[in-house]
C-alpha cells in the first residue's frame, strides 16, 4: 500500500516553537516551578506529558495573580498586556512563546491605537488570540466575526479605523466584512494578518485526499482546525477517517485500499503522526 503523508500534517510554525519552549525550558530550569498560562496547545496527550514533567497549567487571571515565584510561558495564542504587567508586578520570570506572526498583530494594535484610531479585530471575541490582541490596544476596540456585526459596526465620530484580524480567519470571510465596513467608513487602513499556515494545511489534505483511496485525519476531537480539516477530507473522499491516536483506526476499513493519504490539525504531535504512518505502511 503506498501512504502518503501530508508535509503541513501537524504543528504548524508557531505551535511547535510554544511547545519545543517548554520542553527546553523544563531542561534548562531544573528544579524551578514552571508553568504555562492555560494548556500550550488543545491536546490532551502533550499536556498530560508536560504535566509528568512537572509543569503546570494556570486556568485564570486570579490564579496567575496569586503566584509569587516560578516561571510562566506564554503560549502561541498570546494574551493580553495586562498579563504581562502582572507578571513583573510580581517578579515572576515570563517566557514569551507568542507566535511572531501573533505579536506583530499586538503591535499593530498598540501603535495604531495610541496614534488614536479605533481597533476593529475580525475574528471570534472568544478565542484566547482575539482576547490578547484586543489587550493591546490603548482605546476603542471593536470585534466582528459576522456580517450582521459588520452591517451594526459605527465608529465614534471621526475617528479613523484600524482592521486587524484573527490569524486563523477565512481569508473570503474577512475580505466581504471588509467591504461592508469599508463602504461605511471613510478613513479605513486594512491590515491583513491572517496566517497562511492553516489555508496550506487545507489545501494540501484537499489534494491528497482527492487523490488517495481512503484518508485519515489524526486530531483531538475537541480541535476546531482538526473537525475543519476532516470535513474538507470527507468532500473530496468517502473513505475519509478522523482518529485521535493509532487506537481509533479501525483496521478493517483499510484492507482493500491502495493508497492512504494521512494529514494531521495544528495541535497533533509529530509522534502521533508517525505512529500512524508507520502502522499503515508495515501492516498493509
Ligand atoms: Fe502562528 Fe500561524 Fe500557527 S499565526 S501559531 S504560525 S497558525
Amino acid at each position: 500500500m503506498e501512504v502518503r503523508l501530508a508535509k503541513t500534517a501537524g504543528f504548524c510554525f508557531g505551535v511547535k516553537r510554544a511547545v519545543d519552549t517548554v520542553y527546553g525550558q523544563v531542561e534548562l530550569r531544573e528544579g524551578e516551578k514552571i508553568y504555562t498560562y492555560g494548556p500550550i496547545i488543545h491536546n490532551d496527550e502533550v499536556v498530560k506529558d508536560m504535566k509528568r514533567r512537572g509543569v503546570e497549567v494556570i486556568h485564570s487571571e486570579e490564579e496567575l495573580k496569586n503566584l509569587t515565584s516560578g516561571v510562566v510561558i506564554i503560549r502561541s495564542h498570546g494574551v493580553p498586556k495586562r498579563i504581562h504587567t502582572i507578571l513583573e508586578k510580581n517578579g515572576i520570570t515570563c517566557v514569551d512563546a507568542t507566535c511572531p506572526f501573533v505579536k506583530k498583530i499586538h503591535r499593530i494594535v498598540e501603535k495604531e491605537s495610541k496614534a488614536g484610531k479605533h481597533i476593529v479585530i475580525i475574528g471570534d471575541a472568544k478565542h484566547p488570540e482575539v482576547e490578547g490582541i484586543r489587550g493591546w490596544a490603548e482605546s476603542g476596540v471593536t470585534i466582528i466575526k459576522t456580517e450582521e456585526e459588520a452591517n451594526e459596526f459605527l465608529p465614534p465620530c471621526g475617528t479613523e479605523v484600524c482592521i486587524v484580524s484573527q490569524t486563523t480567519f477565512n481569508y473570503n470571510k474577512f475580505k466581504y466584512l471588509v467591504e461592508i465596513i469599508s463602504k461605511k467608513v471613510y478613513n479605513v487602513s486594512v491590515l491583513n494578518t491572517i496566517c497562511n499556515a492553516t489555508k496550506e494545511r487545507q489545501v494540501e489534505a484537499e489534494a491528497i485526499a482527492k487523490e488517495v483511496d481512503a484518508m485519515i485525519v489524526i486530531g483531538d476531537k475537541h480541535s476546531s482546525n482538526t473537525q475543519k480539516l476532516f470535513e474538507i477530507c470527507d468532500r473530496a473522499c468517502s473513505n475519509t477517517y478522523y482518529i485521535q491516536t493509532l487506537e481509533d483506526l479501525n483496521v478493517n476499513q483499510l484492507k482493500s485500499v491502495q493508497t492512504v493519504g494521512i494529514t494531521a490539525g495544528a495541535s497533533t504531535p509529530k509522534n502521533i503522526i508517525e505512529e500512524v504512518q508507520n502502522y499503515v505502511g508495515i501492516n498493509f
